[in-house]
């Protein structure tokens, strides 16, 4: 099953990002024909500054590589690294109603927002069709909000084959509601908007610890035992741990012989060694930049083979000289 991810590369990485999206991905790769790319150019409808722009789909690359993407398995590109995306997208647009763009929630949340509205905005989800169209993807694991994303492929695929034939695989989003939402360190859902989140890569321990320790909590004195349930010090362990860890640490808040602050140095050590191999690979690639490019470069190459030949097809259906 060819499996298609994208990835907008917007910054620190959190554990809610890390549970909620990227270790899903990463185990997929064990199953599927997994294929993910950085889509910088869907970046541009909201970037305003390139050196930026740079450093974060860098990042973003080392990030995903130290995490655990495995380019021996996976197909591992920036979406720029493979242009006829753009020409795909154009041939897309014809079969691209204004009222379907027109209905799209994330446009509407965006000019609710007050961020102004060009057309890059608008046809954005024209170009995320061409990027799972091109590659004849079967199935795109999404957030909620992306969903209708992938309801417009389909739409846009069926038009065009209607017309033209048979060329358009026609893709399924796949939803994974078994991930909880994750909390933050005020028990709402983490989020970089919310000033709420641990990220995954704390420069130091001692930073670490100090995030952890701004966790809410209530006050109660040592020696009465505490309740693990709604505890957000306990909810955040837990995603560390089996379920062995989980009945482990519940014991340990019923005896009330430990108070949060033990906690928190508890959890403080299960992200710091959750992420330590992490930590040591993302320092080996941020030294090496020119590793992460090869990589970059070796996905971008099986990409635009790929992409040849679709393209080819496309052209000859259409009429493209
Ligand atoms: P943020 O809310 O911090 O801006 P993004 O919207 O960039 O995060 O989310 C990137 C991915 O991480 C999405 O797939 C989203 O579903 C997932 N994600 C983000 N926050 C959480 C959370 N608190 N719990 C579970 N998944 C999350
Ligand atoms: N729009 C997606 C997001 O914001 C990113 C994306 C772009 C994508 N193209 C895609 C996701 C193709 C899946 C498939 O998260």
């Amino acid at each position: 099953m060819r499996v298609l991810t994208g990835i907008q590369a917007s910054g620190k990485l959190h554990i809610g990002n890390y549970f909620g999206a990227m270790k899903p991905m990463i185990e997929l790769q064990e199953k599927e024909e997994l294929f993910t790319f950085i889509a910088n150019y869907h970046s541009l409808t909201t970037s305003k500054d390139p050196a930026l722009l740079k450093q974060l789909t860098f990042d973003a690359a080392v990030d995903y590589l130290s995490l655990g993407i495995n380019p021996q398995k996976t197909t591992f590109w920036i979406q720029s690294d493979v242009p006829q995306v753009l020409e795909l997208y154009w041939m897309l647009s014809k079969f691209t109603p204004m009222g379907l763009l027109e209905r799209a929630h994330s446009y509407k949340d965006k000019v609710a927002k007050g961020i102004t509205a060009n057309h890059a905005l608008f046809s954005y989800p024209v170009l995320m069709a061409a990027d799972i169209l091109l590659l004849d993807t079967q199935k795109v694991p999404v957030g909620k909000d992306q969903i209708q994303h992938v309801e417009m492929t389909r739409d846009i695929a069926t038009k065009f084959n209607n017309d033209y034939g048979e060329i358009f695989t026609l893709p399924k989003h796949v939803v994974n509601d078994e991930v909880a939402t994750i909390p933050g360190i005020d028990g709402q859902k983490m989020s970089k908007s919310y000033d709420n989140a641990i990220d995954i890569f704390m420069e130091t321990e001692k930073k670490l610890q100090k995030r952890c320790n701004k966790i809410l909590s209530s006050s109660t004195p040592l020696g009465e035992p505490l309740k693990s349930e709604g505890c957000h010090i306990y909810n955040i362990a837990a995603l560390f741990l089996n379920n062995q860890g989980q009945l482990d640490l519940k014991e340990r808040y019923n005896t009330g012989e430990e108070g949060y602050g033990h906690f928190k140095k508890y959890l403080k050590e299960l992200i710091w060694n959750e992420f330590s191999e992490a930590r040591e690979k993302r320092e080996m690639y941020l030294n090496n930049p020119d590793l992460v490019r090869d990589i970059l470069n070796d996905g971008a190459k099986k990409m635009n083979k790929i992409a040849n030949a679709k393209m080819a097809q496309i052209r000859e259906a259409v009429g493209i000289l």
